[in-house]
């Protein structure tokens, strides 16, 4: 065979690129005693359209995650140290902030956590809207409202003119987040990063926004990563998962692996601790021990000082890099002993 035809064979074969690659990714804050790490090694790979979920306990890294992913992390006096972080093809660890200025809003979108209380409360839904607009566009004020007013209504809000023009706190906590979405959205990204969208929102107004998500990510063709502490929600919401215990991700994998057969121990106590498959009448299994804080990490696994099968072998050395076991990597020695 030649080699054009080689070539034309292995184009025809070859994979798609991931959409975003994450690889042995280390994060750290600039503290006055030096570099205090926050992230050390996340791995995460993600195709186009598909939808991932990141749980992991408070103070875990996520939202730290989210930033690098959106090239923010100077803003948080924190600094990619290693590792390298892949979005179409193009490593961006290192990419300096005019970079990012083209990256961030046009190709990954970012709805911060707590991004309720995100809006300005004195400028009105429309002036930022159009602000976002405008701040990649070079359009007249007539078309960036023209444009502001299809986003409200592409997330579905009622009565996009006059909401155009209210304040934030004249909305409803389901509304606000519905207008920090249609801002994400409005450059139609490839990825949309959603910080924990519906924690602060009562159930009803949850399932909307969850809902509306879905519906946006079918309709734009969007990649998805949604962090939440809520299994159920990402159950629901993702195709594949990771899971992140004191800085790493520890385990990964398709959504239906890990919630039915997890092969890290702190996955199967997350599993153990959901409250809706909680049976009435019998105690919700608690994990044990306290979480842990950055900077308090301590040698060998993080988790071994919780970890029903944490023994000597756990404690030395680094923390254990991620390896196939069954269908998912788990970052555990005794990942093939854990009975599910
Ligand atoms: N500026 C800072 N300096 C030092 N530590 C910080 C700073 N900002 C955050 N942290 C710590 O970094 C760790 C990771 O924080 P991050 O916000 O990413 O956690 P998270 O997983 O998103 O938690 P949550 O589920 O509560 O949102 C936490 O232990 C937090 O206390
Ligand atoms: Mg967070």
């Amino acid at each position: 065979m030649d080699l054009e035809s080689n070539l034309q064979q292995m184009t025809a074969t070859a994979a798609p690129n991931p959409l975003l690659e994450v690889e042995d990714l280390k994060v750290s804050f600039r503290t006055k005693r030096g570099l205090l790490p926050v992230i050390d090694s996340v791995n995460v790979t993600l195709n186009a359209n598909q939808a991932m979920g990141i749980v992991g306990e408070s103070g875990s890294g996520k939202t730290m995650l989210c930033r690098a992913l959106i090239g923010t992390l100077s803003r948080h006096s924190a600094v990619i140290t290693s590792g390298k972080l892949l979005f179409d093809g193009n490593d961006l660890a290192n990419a300096p902030d005019h970079t990012w200025r083209q990256v961030r809003g046009r190709h990954i979108g970012y709805v911060p956590q707590s991004s309720l209380a995100g809006l300005n409360p004195v400028l009105t839904v429309g002036t930022q809207l159009i602000e976002s607009i405008r701040v990649v566009k070079s359009i007249g004020q007539r078309e960036a409202e023209r444009e502001a007013l299809e986003l409200l209504e592409r997330v579905h809000i009622a009565r996009a003119p006059q909401v155009l023009k209210a304040r934030s706190p004249e909305l409803s906590g389901g509304m606000r987040q519905r207008v920090m979405i249609a801002a994400a959205i409005a450059q139609k990204p490839e990825l949309l990063v959603a910080d924990e969208p519906t924690t602060a929102l009562d159930v009803t107004v949850q399932r909307e926004i969850l809902n509306l998500l879905k519906s946006l990510r079918q309709d734009l063709g969007m990649a998805l990563i949604l962090i939440s502490h809520d299994l159920a929600v990402i159950e629901e919401m993702c195709e594949s998962m990771v899971v992140m215990y004191a800085g790493a991700s520890i385990e990964s994998g398709t959504v239906e692996a890990l919630v039915n057969t997890s092969r890290h121990p702190y996955t199967r106590s997350l599993r153990a601790s959901r409250i809706d498959r909680a049976v009435p009448g019998q105690d919700i299994e608690a994990i044990s021990g306290d979480p842990l804080t950055v900077g308090n990490w301590p040698a060998g696994c993080r988790f071994w000082p919780r970890c029903p099968l944490g023994d000597d072998a756990c404690q030395h050395g680094q923390q254990p890099a991620l390896a196939p076991v069954a269908r998912q990597l788990s970052a555990c020695i005794y990942a093939d002993r854990i009975e599910n």
